[in-house]
Formats: structure tokens, C-alpha cells, sequence
């Protein structure tokens, strides 16, 4: 098995070799890979059954919040099943023309990862439907009353794909992942206590208890944060000459900026402009984007999904309101109308 980028673009972290030691941290194989247990379990059957009858696994879409794991299961799929995994996103394909290149560049039985799949251009979509569906590849050639469609027979292979905005997937093109449609769960705090651990130990570091489950706590239910943490509680260590302890991990993640929630600098500043400048609530996501000079599509798959699985907003056919839980959290007395909603 090889997996192989295939963007055009190289991510800066990547360029500056910091993806290593994320690519160490992933898990080699299925046994490694904790929690997500029906998704796990569903690909399982999928991938069997597909082996067992000698063919590719059909198509599948994974969706849920960044840093969950989508990719990591693309490069276990393939692990799995033996098989060349392929790696593009839908920034990278701008033009009919680069998913044909892919398409036709593509080997039976490879599989192909795109990521962030909501960004492929409808044109794009439109092509990509034929070859999940009956492997062929339509282009038309030339245009206007001349223009004519050459048909190209594809070797067969697996679509993954992965989003954070599942609502932004037609579903013309969601009906195609004859695979499956899974929505990938935030983890529980045992589960990233768990993969804390299993870092600790690829990176060679040592971690109490009761450090590790302060990170976990702090870490929005999400592997990838939790990693991320883990490095910089790491680093900072390093840098003072200090064991790692809850009162390492404590500073490291003040100078982050994280509080004892696990809130970012900008999902405080979310709340409190809710709170301040739009009474609590509702506001509208276009409004809310406008006042904190923020993408809406940053607020919505990064922000929103942590903030309302902890309580503090909800979101309501008018807009995005602050609970009684957000108020106590930022430590502001809630207007009259919510504080019965405490008692
Ligand atoms: N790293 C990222 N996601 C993981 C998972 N689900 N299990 C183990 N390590 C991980």
C-alpha cells in the first residue's frame, strides 16, 4: 500500500516537516484507532465483504467537525483492503480538466481521498457523478451545435471523501455514496485520555494522570487538539526545565490562551459579542461573521459545533443565542428573561 498526495499546493505546515510527527502520531492500523465504534464497525463489513468478493469497496462520505479523524480513516481503509490511496481536496480540482487527469491517472482498485469535497464546483460535481456511478468519464469536446461527448471507460475504484458542511453536499451527490454517509462523533474524554496516552508514548514523554486528563478535558472532544496540545505542553517543558504536571500543562494552556473549558481566544470572543453587542441573542450568522471580522464558514465548522455541544449557544430559526451556561461561564449576570432558565 502507498498513499499519495496528488494537490498541486503544499500545506505550509507540511512544507516546514511539522505534518511528521502528525503522520507518526496516526494510527497504523484498525486496532490502534479508538473510539468512533459504529463507524468503525460499518467500514468493517464494507470492506470484508468487498475483499471476500474480490471487488473495490463502494463509495463512502465521511462528515463531522475538523480533527475528528476523517483522513486517518481514508489511510486505514486503504491499509485495510491493501490497496493505493490517492489524496486531493476539492480546492485543489479547479478545472474539469484536473479530476479527469486524476480519474484517468487512477490504477483499479486504487482509492481516492477528497477532502473538504464541498468546495468541488458544481461543473465538477457533474462529472464525477457518472464515474462514481458507472465508472465512466463523459467530456465534451469543442462547444455550441458542434460540441460532442467522448465517453472514457475508468478502471473501477473507491471514492472516499470527507466533509466538515454536509449540508453543502447536493444530494444528487450524496445518494452516490452507494457506501455509505457517516458522520464521524465528537470523542468522549476517556477516548482521548486514551489517545493521549498512545502520543505520549510515540513521542517518548511522560505524562501524569492527572496532566493527561487536564488536556483531554481542554481539548473540544477532538484528537487533533488533543495532539496539538499535548506538543505545546511538550515544548513548554522543554523550554522552562519542568517535569510535565497539571501545573505545566495549567501554564502551557494559559499562554495558548484556553481556558479551563477548552474555549479558544475566539470562541470567547464569540460569546461576548453575542452578549454585548447583540443582547444575547439571536443574531444572524452573517451578522455575527460581520461584527467579529470572521469567515462565516470559520464560525460554523470550527466555532459552533464545540460551543454547542458544550451548551453555551443555540441555534434557533432567528439566529445564534447565548444560554444561562455562556453567561456564567464569561462571568456576566444573565439578562432577567434566561435566569429562571438556571433555577
Ligand atoms: N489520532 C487521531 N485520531 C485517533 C484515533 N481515533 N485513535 C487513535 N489515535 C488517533
Amino acid at each position: 500500500m502507498s498513499s499519495k498526495k496528488i494537490n498541486k499546493k503544499k500545506e505550509p505546515e507540511e512544507a516546514a516537516g511539522a505534518a511528521y510527527l502528525d503522520r507518526e502520531l496516526r494510527p497504523s492500523n484498525w486496532n490502534e484507532y479508538i473510539g468512533q465504534k459504529a463507524v468503525k464497525e460499518n467500514l468493517n463489513i464494507l470492506i470484508r465483504a468487498a475483499t471476500e468478493r474480490g471487488v473495490p469497496p463502494e463509495h463512502v462520505l465521511f462528515y463531522g467537525p475538523p480533527g475528528l479523524g476523517k483522513t486517518t480513516l481514508a489511510h486505514l481503509v486503504a491499509r485495510e483492503t491493501g490497496r493505493n490511496l490517492k489524496i486531493t481536496s476539492g480546492p485543489a480540482i479547479e478545472r474539469v480538466g484536473d479530476l479527469a487527469s486524476i480519474l484517468t491517472n487512477l490504477a483499479a482498485g486504487d482509492i481516492l481521498f477528497i477532502d473538504e469535497i464541498h468546495r468541488l464546483n458544481k461543473t465538477i460535481e457533474e462529472v464525477l457523478y457518472p464515474a462514481m456511478e458507472s465508472g465512466v468519464l463523459d467530456i465534451i469536446i469543442g462547444k455550441g451545435p458542434s460540441a460532442r461527448t467522448i465517453q472514457l471507460e475508468l478502471p473501477p475504484f473507491t471514492l472516499l471523501a470527507a466533509t466538515t458542511r454536509v449540508a453543502m453536499i447536493s444530494s444528487p451527490l450524496r445518494s452516490r455514496f452507494s457506501g455509505g454517509v457517516f458522520r464521524l462523533d465528537f470523542y468522549t474524554e476517556k477516548e482521548i485520555e486514551e489517545i493521549l496516552r498512545r502520543s505520549a508514548k510515540i513521542m517518548g514523554v511522560e505524562i501524569k494522570g492527572d496532566a493527561e486528563r487536564e488536556i483531554a478535558k481542554r481539548s473540544r472532544f477532538t484528537p487533533r487538539t488533543a495532539n496539538y496540545f499535548l506538543k505545546r505542553v511538550r515544548d513548554f517543558a522543554q523550554v522552562e526545565g519542568r517535569p510535565i504536571n497539571l501545573e505545566t500543562v495549567h501554564s502551557a494552556l494559559k499562554l495558548l490562551g484556553i481556558d479551563e473549558k477548552g474555549l479558544s481566544p475566539s470562541d470567547r470572543r464569540l460569546l461576548e459579542v453575542i452578549a454585548d453587542k447583540f443582547g444575547g441573542g439571536p443574531v444572524g450568522l452573517g451578522t455575527l461573521a460581520a461584527a467579529l471580522s470572521e469567515e462565516e464558514a470559520t464560525i460554523e465548522e470550527f466555532n459552533e459545533p464545540y460551543l454547542l455541544q458544550l451548551g453555551l449557544i443555540e441555534r434557533t430559526g432567528r439566529g445564534r443565542m447565548l444560554t444561562p451556561h455562556a453567561y456564567m461561564h464569561l462571568g456576566i449576570t444573565p439578562p432577567a428573561s434566561l435566569q429562571k432558565k438556571l433555577l
